[in-house]
Formats: structure tokens, C-alpha cells, sequence
């Protein structure tokens, strides 16, 4: 897990049984996201849309992100939960897309919601770090705020890359915080954590800056959390309100602190790399 992720599950509460952002809380989270209108709520009002995300992305980004794509490309979608954000993408640049999550409930959910629209767009379980990735020779891989729980930065691109075709590339969205140890500079385009992975590889990447929207986004996140808990609570689904509040003080107070940044790293296909190994460090 990324560095900056462990240091939110350090501020976060004790979730219940399921260890937060498992397999098995994300199955949890995800069988009452679907069902629950305050969810739908929630996530109209934060994000802007519901899609029933769980990311960091808001409507701006997300339709920025689907203005780089061409109709008929082939696409790989990792950690992309039940696949809203994916039809979405879908519908809007008319690619075939392949989604892959390790919660089996949400690619149960997507598989079923969208079985009239396969091939074109497809759902499969796949553990990203434990499972080979499936198919080959994509136009694009897109993982939008998936990347912390694929491990080492340096070994996950190095791996997404294996799959492209010549000429392919790779859309990370991602968050950078600064913690205590950090140097003021890890906030810096060039500097964050991923930036530094893809030089070291010698990618050629452009960047893209969603730092404003990510900001707005946790003030947001945690104030319709807290509103909406009532609402919440009445539905039975307190566990969708906690999971929210467990992470978006720490956030919050990273975007008010302005140690918070956000890009969108568009990434050539390296055909020099190995597919695998630990070239880049995170
Ligand atoms: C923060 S959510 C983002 C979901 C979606 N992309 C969005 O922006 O709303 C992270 C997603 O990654 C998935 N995930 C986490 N670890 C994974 C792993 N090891 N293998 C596959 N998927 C994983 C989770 O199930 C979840 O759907």
C-alpha cells in the first residue's frame, strides 16, 4: 500500500471487523453503496454526479480524463469498483472497455447491470496484486485513485505498461500529501512520489493538475457526510456515513493545510522497460 494511504489508515477509526479497504469491507461497502439513495445523494452533491464513486474524481476531472480517449480504443480499467465511472466512460467515448476490481460484489453489480452491453464493455475479478492482469495489447489503461493499493509505484507501472500496445499509454489519478517527514518539494509536479517513479524509469508523461478540485472535493466530502448522516442512519447504512468520516477529516485537514495535491499523469508506453521488478522504488 502507498505510503501516504498507511498514514490515513493510522488516522482512521476501527471499522468493524473488515480491515478498512479489504477485499471484505470493500464488498461491504459496495453491497449497501448500490441500494442506498443517500448514497446516490451523497455522491451527486460531491462529486457532482452519482456515479456511486469511491475515488477522488469529480465531474471536471472525469470529463477531462474521457477527452483524451478515441472512440474504439481499447481500454483496461483497474480498481474500477461497480463499474459506474466505467459505463460512464462508455457511453461518453464509445471505446470497449474492460473493468477489474477484487470486490466481487461490485463486479457482480456491474456485470449484471450492464450484461446487455458486453463485449464492448466487460467486468472481471481480478486482485491487482496478486493475479496476472488479463488480455493484452490496450490502447489505454485507466486507474483512477487505485494505484495506492497496488504496492510499490515503480513495479505497478512497470506491470500496467507490460500491457499496452505499441504506442499505448497509461491515465493515473492521483492524490500526493506531504506528511511530517516529507520534504516541502514532494508537492511540486515534478516531485511526487509517482513523478519521480516514471523519471526514474524514464517514462515521457504529461501532468495535468487537479489539485483545486481534490481540495473542494474532501471540504465537500466531509460536510455532506456529517449532513447527510441522519439520513444515513435512518437507512441502516451508518457504515457508509463512518467509512466516509474515517477518512475525510484526515483529508480535509491536508486541504486546508494545502499539503494536498492531485494530477493526472498521461503516460506513454515505455518499450523499453521489463514488465516486472522493482525498478522504481515509491
Ligand atoms: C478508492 S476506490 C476507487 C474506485 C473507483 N475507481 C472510483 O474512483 O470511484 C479503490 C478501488 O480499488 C479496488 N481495489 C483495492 N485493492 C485492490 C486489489 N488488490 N485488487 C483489485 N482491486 C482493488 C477497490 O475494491 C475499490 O473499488
Amino acid at each position: 500500500m502507498d505510503q501516504s494511504m498507511s498514514e490515513l489508515m493510522n488516522h482512521t477509526s476501527d471499522m468493524g471487523q473488515a480491515q478498512m479497504f479489504s477485499k471484505a469491507w470493500y464488498n461491504e461497502y459496495f453491497r449497501r453503496a448500490a441500494e442506498s439513495p443517500t448514497h446516490a445523494r451523497f455522491c451527486e452533491a460531491v462529486y457532482g454526479r452519482d456515479l456511486c464513486q469511491h475515488g477522488m474524481m469529480d465531474m471536471d476531472e472525469l470529463d477531462f480524463l474521457i477527452s483524451l480517449l478515441k472512440p474504439g480504443e481499447k481500454i483496461l480499467e483497474v480498481g474500477c469498483s461497480n463499474g459506474h465511472i466505467t459505463e460512464y466512460i462508455h457511453q461518453r467515448a464509445a471505446c470497449n472497455i474492460l473493468g477489474v476490481d477484487y470486490s466481487d460484489v461490485a463486479i457482480a453489480q456491474a456485470r449484471q447491470r450492464t450484461r446487455e452491453k458486453t463485449p464492448a464493455l466487460d467486468f472481471r475479478c481480478v486482485d491487482l496484486i496478486q493475479d496476472e492482469l488479463p488480455g493484452a495489447h490496450y490502447d489505454v489503461i485507466l486507474a483512477i485513485d487505485c494505484i495506492y493499493f497496488m504496492g510499490d509505484y515503480g513495479a505497478t507501472v512497470a506491470k500496467l505498461n507490460a500491457k499496452l500496445a505499441p504506442g499505448g499509454r497509461m491515465i493515473i489519478a492521483a492524490f500526493q500529501a506531504k506528511e511530517e517527514d516529507d520534504p516541502d518539494a514532494i508537492l511540486l509536479p515534478d516531485h511526487t512520489r509517482m513523478s519521480e517513479v516514471l523519471r526514474g524509469l524514464s517514462f515521457r508523461y504529461a501532468q495535468h493538475d487537479f489539485t483545486p478540485n481534490i481540495r473542494n472535493h474532501w471540504i465537500k466530502n466531509y460536510e455532506f457526510s456529517r449532513s447527510l448522516q441522519p439520513r444515513f442512519g435512518a437507512e441502516g447504512n451508518e457504515f457508509l456515513c463512518e467509512a466516509r468520516m474515517a477518512e475525510n477529516g484526515w483529508f480535509k485537514d491536508h486541504a486546508e493545510r494545502e499539503t494536498l495535491v492531485r494530477f493526472m499523469y498521461v503516460i506513454d508506453q515505455n518499450p523499453n522497460l521489463p514488465p516486472s521488478g522493482s525498478q522504481g522504488g515509491q
